[in-house]
């Protein structure tokens, strides 16, 4: 059976800019002619070149050739959707990618598209957000082409009480991406806040629409600092990215794919075999898991304690300094305490 197309959205990116980007960067060693192009993608060669031209004000070098054609210098590190698409074939999220130059924040949109009934495994990804959340009710800087900004719509199949699992999939994802890059293990500071040198460089805000028994849809918006050549000095002392760790610069093409790869896998595994191995996993990579001293913060109080593993939920147990026993930390900031 035929699949319904989608009407596009207003603000993303056209879909035959996407492929006109696609055709250059997969023939990047020949130069191809005006003529080819505009039959593959079926437009005038006017508006070929026209495509050229915004293509150039965004950064991508094109060179373009006296009667031969064109040529892409060098393949651009834009997080477009034909080409993240074929190389995400056999996930679940394959099927709908979104892409907005600019946009005020992708969770946002990925709740109103959860809303408006868009299936499981929609992406939404920016490379700019004007308007970025984070957890706790703060902002996320978002400037344009240095980080991954995205968020994924879910529709599980699990009560809301179970949603602490789904963070921490996602940051469990997040974090086998990020470790082929470095040369170090990053922690995870429960429950799903990426860390190297103790300072954060992906930052995970899970959002759902929810019913008592059931979850309607959930977004997993994923903020990871890639490229930043340095962070603002209100942020240095408590956020990194993984260039500043490294001295170099990655791919945040490579990079997204190969996070959403492992949210495909992981998820599955959380759906087919329960929490233990997830559970088991978060054990194994975060010092947060047991016998961190940590200093909790909730809407109502602060005060400090030890973890002690988390419940079957994923909900973090910390042991109080001030004798009132093991806790169940439903939410709140954890920060290491001395
Ligand atoms: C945190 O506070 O640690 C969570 C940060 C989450 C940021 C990401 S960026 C993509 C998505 N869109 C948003 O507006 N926020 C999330």
């Amino acid at each position: 059976m035929p699949t319904k197309r989608r009407a596009e959205l207003p603000g993303t990116t056209d879909r035959r800019i996407d492929a006109l980007l696609t055709l250059l960067a997969e023939n990047a060693t020949i130069v191809i002619s005006g003529a080819k192009i505009a039959r593959e993608i079926g437009v005038t060669r006017q508006q070929v070149w026209r495509w050229i031209e915004k293509l150039r004000s965004l950064g991508v070098r094109v060179k373009g050739h006296a009667h031969t054609g064109y040529h892409i210098e060098r393949v651009p590190d834009l997080l477009v959707p034909q080409m993240l698409s074929h190389r995400l074939y056999g996930t679940s999220f394959a099927r709908r990618i979104l892409h907005f130059f600019k946009v005020d924040s992708t969770n946002s949109v990925a709740m109103r598209l959860g809303e408006s009934g868009e299936p499981h495994g929609t992406v939404v990804v920016a490379e700019e957000q004007t308007a970025g959340r984070g957890r706790a009710g703060r902002s996320w800087t978002s400037e344009k082409s240095v980080g991954i900004y995205s968020s994924i719509l879910l529709r599980p199949p699990i009560p809301p009480a179970h949603a602490p699992l789904l963070t921490l999939v996602a940051g469990l994802a997040a974090r086998d991406a990020a470790v082929e890059d470095l040369d170090v293990q990053p922690d995870i500071r429960w429950p799903n806040d990426l860390l190297l040198n103790g300072r954060k460089f992906c930052g995970i805000l899970t959002e759902m629409h929810a019913e008592p028994d059931r979850i309607r849809h959930a977004v997993i918006g994923i903020g990871l600092n890639v490229n930043q050549a340095k962070m603002s000095r209100d942020l240095a002392d408590i956020a990194t990215s993984l260039r500043i760790e490294t001295r170099r610069m990655h791919s945040r093409f490579e990079l997204l794919i190969r996070l959403l790869r492992c949210l495909d896998r992981y998820y599955n595994q959380f759906l087919a075999d329960g929490a233990t191995p997830i559970l088991r996993r978060f054990a194994e990579v975060s010092s947060y898991f047991k016998g961190k001293r940590v200093r909790i913060t909730t809407a109502k109080e602060s005060f400090t304690g030890t973890t002690a593993g988390l419940e079957p939920s994923g909900v973090l147990r910390v042991a109080r300094d001030d004798g009132r026993g093991i806790v169940p930390i439903l939410s709140g900031d954890v920060g290491e305490a001395s």
